[in-house]
């Protein structure tokens, strides 16, 4: 392609596949001319990146390696030769990990706007991470008003955004496990969590057990492994269990040993079910509907760390699976 007024594109690739815990080396950042759009599609300059623990996942297999990598990002149309498309247009779309993308129509999202509403917000509590806490608690538990909930992984995306939804949804007390005492200070203080354990501070059985002794109705279950053996331990007869992820899995070298008491699956009558959220577009502005009057109002805060800089992508997303992030991890282009 040819590129406009010589200016320089940056674009990540994955070049080695990780074993165990991904490094640093494992991806390179490679410099191209900025691409000029070809007729029918149009040039965006991106300004947010997500990262994602369904990422490291990816880099098993999924990604080609050498090749630019697929994520979540929102940019500004900076040239267009379709007229589907506006040039200032701030749109959605898929070719993330790069500071430059061209788009045809039907690969770019508009984005409404809301007033008082951050774009961030469409890659936290508006985006897919909002949407799976939502079609989680919604549609997979069918959370009701006063049931009492146990979430994992309660300080990321999803598990700040599945707290905060859950309490103007009416629910009972709720309960969150995270990975430092700082994390279960914030979950306290800010995002409405009852009750708060650092899963490093002993068996997750008994730090549940003491943080929910009468037991929970719902389990959100981000994690896997040992928190999701506990909360089967906890969960009332008739009790639900959210698979959205497996974050414990993911960098591990063997498969999880726990859990081992499934048993009880049939013993208290317990339903578990997974879901992916690219199966639940079509609840979009629902969400919408729901979050934006409590985003506006504060009744739901945002839960957000942003990186400044595309250089520090990859930092921002090694920093994610190792827990450095307080709600969702975020990547914004430094300002011009
Ligand atoms: N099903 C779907 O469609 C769908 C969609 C989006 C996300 N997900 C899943 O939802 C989960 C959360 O995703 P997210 O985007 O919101 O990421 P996130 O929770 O913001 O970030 C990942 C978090 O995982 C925690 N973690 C890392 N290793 C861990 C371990 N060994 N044990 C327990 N916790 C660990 C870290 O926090 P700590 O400091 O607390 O350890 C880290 O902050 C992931 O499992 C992801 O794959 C699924």
């Amino acid at each position: 392609m040819n590129s406009i007024s010589g200016a320089t594109a940056r674009t990540v690739h994955q070049i080695a596949r990780p074993h165990g815990f991904p490094a640093p080396d494992d991806f390179a950042f490679v410099e191209s001319a900025v691409p000029e759009p070809a007729p029918g599609t149009a040039l965006v300059e991106n300004l947010y990146w997500s990262v994602d623990p369904y990422h490291r996942e990816m880099m098993d297999g999924e990604f080609a390696l050498n090749a630019p990598l697929e994520g979540r990002t929102i940019g500004r149309v900076t040239a267009s030769r379709t007229p589907e498309i506006a040039e200032g247009e701030i749109v959605f779309h898929r070719q993330g990990w790069r500071t430059h993308a061209v788009v045809t129509p039907e690969e770019a999202q508009r984005l409404p706007r809301f007033d008082g509403v951050p774009l961030s917000a469409y890659m936290s509590i508006l985006g897919g991470t909002g949407l799976t806490a939502y079609v989680g608690l919604t549609r997979i538990a069918k959370l009701r008003e006063g049931e009492d909930l146990f979430v994992s992984a309660a300080a990321g995306g999803v598990g700040t955004a599945t707290g905060r939804l859950a309490r103007v949804m009416g629910a009972g007390r709720i309960v969150g496990s995270a990975g430092s005492p700082a994390k279960v200070a914030y979950l306290t203080e800010q995002v409405g969590y009852d009750a708060a354990f650092d899963y490093h501070a002993g068996p997750a059985v008994d730090l549940l057990a003491k943080a929910a002794p009468d037991g929970v109705d719902v389990y959100v279950d981000n994690v896997g492994g040992e928190q999701l053996e506990a909360a089967i331990e906890g969960l009332r007869e008739f009790g639900r269990i959210v698979r959205i992820g497996t974050v414990a899995q993911y960098n591990a070298l063997e498969p999880l040993s726990a859990p081992r008491n499934l048993t009880e699956i049939v013993e208290k009558s317990l339903r578990m079910e997974g879901f992916h959220v690219r199966n639940h577009r079509h609840l979009q502005d629902e969400l919408y509907d729901f979050v934006v009057p409590h985003l506006q109002s504060g009744r739901i805060g945002l839960d957000e760390t942003i990186v400044d800089g595309f250089d520090h992508i990859v930092t921002a997303f090694l920093g994610m699976l190792r827990g450095e992030n307080v709600g969702k991890m975020i990547v914004r282009a430094t300002p011009a």
